[in-house]
C-alpha cells in the first residue's frame, strides 16, 4: 500500500486572492474567461517564432483545444490558490473592444512565503514596456498579500529579453540552477532565479 503524500502547503491563506482586473496605463490585466481561447490561440500562432524557443507548451501545431484546456485548468488553479493567470489587453479594435497582447501569471510553486511570476507577449506588443510594467504591478500586489515575502521570476540563462524584465525592476539574481534537461529548444538548461530584494 502506498501512502498519499500530504498536500503541499499553500502560499496564500484560504479565501485570499489577487484582484481579477488590474488597470495599468494603456493596458490591463484580467482574469481569463472562456471567450479568451480564440484571441489567445491567435496570439500564440502569431508569435510562434518568438515563443517556441522558450515556452515548452508552444509546439507545432498550435491547437486551440490546448488554449481552452489552459483556461479551464486556470479556473481550478485560481479557485484553489495555486495560480492566477491573467490575459493582457489593450484598448483596440477587437470584438470585445480590446486587443489581446499577452499573458502573465502569479504562481504558487516556489514554497511558502513566495509567488513566482511567468509571462509572454504577442510579438508585435514587445518593446513597449508592457511586460515590465505588468510584472512591476503584479510584484507590488503579490507583496501586499498576506504571507508573501518574496516574488521570483525564473528564466533560462540564454533568455536575455526575459531576464531583462526582473533586472529592470530591481530584482536580484539570487541563484543559477542546473536543470537536467532543457524544457524548450532555446534553453541551455541553466536557469536564473531572480528575486525581489
Ligand atoms: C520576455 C518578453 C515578455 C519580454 O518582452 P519585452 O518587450 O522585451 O519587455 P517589455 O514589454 O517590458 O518591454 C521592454 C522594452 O520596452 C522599452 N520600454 C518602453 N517603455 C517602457 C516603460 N514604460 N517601462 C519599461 N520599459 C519600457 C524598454 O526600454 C525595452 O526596450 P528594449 O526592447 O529596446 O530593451 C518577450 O520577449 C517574450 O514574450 N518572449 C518570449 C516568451 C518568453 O521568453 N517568456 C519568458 C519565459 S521565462
Amino acid at each position: 500500500m502506498t501512502d498519499t503524500p500530504p498536500p503541499r502547503p499553500k502560499a496564500l491563506p484560504p479565501g485570499v486572492f489577487p484582484p481579477e482586473r488590474i488597470e495599468i496605463d494603456e493596458f490591463h490585466l484580467r482574469r481569463y474567461t472562456r471567450e479568451d481561447a480564440e484571441p489567445l490561440h491567435e496570439a500564440i500562432k502569431a508569435s510562434f517564432a518568438e515563443l517556441h524557443p522558450w515556452m515548452p507548451w508552444c509546439v507545432d501545431p498550435v491547437k486551440i483545444e490546448e488554449q481552452r484546456d489552459f483556461i479551464e485548468r486556470g479556473f481550478l488553479a485560481w479557485a484553489t490558490g495555486r495560480a492566477f493567470d491573467y490575459g493582457i489587453g489593450t484598448s483596440g479594435d477587437g470584438e470585445r473592444g480590446e486587443e489581446f497582447v499577452g499573458s502573465i501569471s502569479l504562481m504558487d510553486r516556489i514554497g511558502p512565503g513566495g509567488l513566482e511570476i511567468g509571462y509572454w507577449l504577442r510579438s508585435d506588443a514587445t518593446g513597449k514596456g508592457i511586460m515590465s510594467r505588468a510584472a512591476a504591478r503584479l510584484t507590488e500586489i503579490a507583496l501586499g498579500l498576506p504571507g508573501i515575502e518574496r516574488v521570483e521570476i525564473h528564466c533560462d540563462a540564454a533568455n536575455a529579453r526575459s531576464a531583462a524584465v526582473p533586472e529592470r525592476l530591481g530584482y536580484r539574481l539570487a541563484a543559477m540552477v542546473e536543470r537536467l534537461e532543457p524544457t524548450a529548444p532555446g534553453e541551455t538548461g541553466r536557469g536564473m532565479v531572480w528575486t525581489t530584494p
